[in-house]
């Protein structure tokens, strides 16, 4: 009984598996004065497919992701950027709330970033990839880690500013994201132990089993990787910090199809795999003990927890109150295969044979793996205006 428990626990949970993905350049950004709010003048952010705003495609986009330069990636915006959406992102929604422009890539060299700079990669991991390597996980499209995006930061900031002093001050009126990043480090352990589909039995049980004991010995350090880097912000003078954490990957239509798990008790009442459910809310735990850490260690820094997993799961709640058809919402909009996910992880979005819905603000899920322009939209309106990222990391004026 306790093996055969185990043994679904780990069938739900092996979903992680992988997808990444994102897009490319930004567009039209708001250029009237800038209308500062509560001081905020500049965002640094880091992370991965989820914010990146078109620096992997400044990279080369190579692997799953590679069709995130092109249409249908950025149809509602008038063309693809990078962003991983049909549209823009949360960062993008906070900017725009913020009064500022939004955020350039990092690797667009002619950019302005007079009000801030995006670090975030699509594919980008948590932990260096060498270290991933050494741990037997080999699936990175990128070696722009957090890491590398940090010393990307201090480049940025030793260019740009002319003593410590003067970056402490432009850091006191900057809001600073670390995150969301280190899903990737998850998926690609799950994805190099990915069960083969013509095997079974005793070799998939292995496979499994090692991908599930690989992701969890991940997960101490992928937060730590997290917590130090802000730390290391904190120190820089970073004033305002923003970590999220992990969306509820069992309610993300990529993992739910990859599993194809057919035992209802392995679903919760939403629809989602309860056991990568409670793998998201391991590292969520995990990180906010670390942000309690923080707090206690700079206690006149705000340093914000953005709480994706509830979030997404109150979006997923009230999807048809926020404009959304419940029937899509673990649908993809843009994808192949049909039936109740519409992903197929040998046809991304973009590939041939794939399709896009006709109303994607009705969906939830762009691509199977992100989301779409509305979820973001409504994703940065819980965390930033109703409370999800706490404590506030920015006060909006009364609206
Ligand atoms: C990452 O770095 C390694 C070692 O320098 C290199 O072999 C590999 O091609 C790089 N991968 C990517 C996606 O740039
Ligand atoms: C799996 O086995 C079937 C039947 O033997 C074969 O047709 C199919 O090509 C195999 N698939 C893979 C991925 O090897
Ligand atoms: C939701 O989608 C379903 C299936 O496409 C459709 O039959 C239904 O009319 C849609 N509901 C709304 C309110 O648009």
């Amino acid at each position: 009984m306790a093996a055969k428990g185990l043994l679904r626990f780990l069938v739900a949970f092996l979903l992680l598996v992988g997808c990444l993905g994102r897009p490319e350049p930004p567009s039209p950004a708001p250029s009237s004065a800038p209308r500062t709010v509560d001081g905020i003048t500049a965002i640094y952010n880091f992370g991965d497919s989820i914010s990146d705003t078109g620096n992997f495609i400044r990279e080369g986009a190579v692997g799953m992701m590679e069709r995130t330069g092109g249409l249908p990636y950025g149809s509602a915006i008038g063309g693809a950027t990078g962003r991983c959406s049909d549209g823009y992102l949360m960062i993008d929604f906070l900017a725009k709330d913020l009064g500022l422009p939004l955020l350039s890539p990092y690797l667009d060299k002619g950019a302005d970033f007079t009000h801030g700079v995006n670090f975030a990669v699509t594919g980008a991991t948590a932990l260096d990839t060498a270290s991933l390597a050494k741990m037997g996980v080999n699936m990175a499209h990128t070696n722009s880690s957090l890491g590398v995006q940090l010393q990307r930061f201090k480049d940025f900031m030793a260019s740009t500013t002319k003593s410590s002093t003067e970056m402490r001050e432009k850091l006191a009126s900057s809001l600073v994201m670390v995150g969301e990043i280190g899903g990737n480090d998850y998926n690609y352990a799950f994805a190099t132990n990915r069960p083969q589909v013509n095997n079974s039995g005793l070799y998939n049980i292995g496979h499994m089993l090692t991908g599930a004991v690989e992701s969890l010995v991940l997960v101490p350090q992928v937060v730590n990787s997290i917590t130090s880097a802000a730390k290391e912000l904190l120190d820089m003078g970073a004033t305002r910090v923003v970590i999220p954490g992990n969306f509820p990957l069992g309610c993300v239509p990529s993992y739910l199809s990859t599993v194809n798990e057919q035992d209802k008790a392995s679903y919760d009442g939403n629809g989602c795999l309860i056991g990568l459910n409670l793998f998201a809310q391991m590292h969520n735990v995990l990180l906010q003990q670390g942000i309690r850490e923080l707090r206690r260690m700079y206690p006149s820094a705000t340093i914000a927890y953005a709480d994706y997993f509830t979030a997404y799961v109150q979006m997923l709640r009230s999807a048809s109150t926020m404009g959304f058809n419940a029937t899509s919402a673990f649908k993809a909009c843009c994808g192949a295969g049909g039936g109740a996910y519409n992903v197929d992880m040998d046809r991304m979005c973009g590939a041939t044979g794939t399709t896009v819905c006709a109303r994607p603000e009705e969906y939830l899920s762009w691509d199977g793996v992100h989301l779409t322009q509305h979820s973001y939209k409504v994703m940065a309106e819980l965390l930033y205006h109703r409370g999800l990222a706490s404590p506030a990391p920015v006060k909006f004026p009364r609206q």
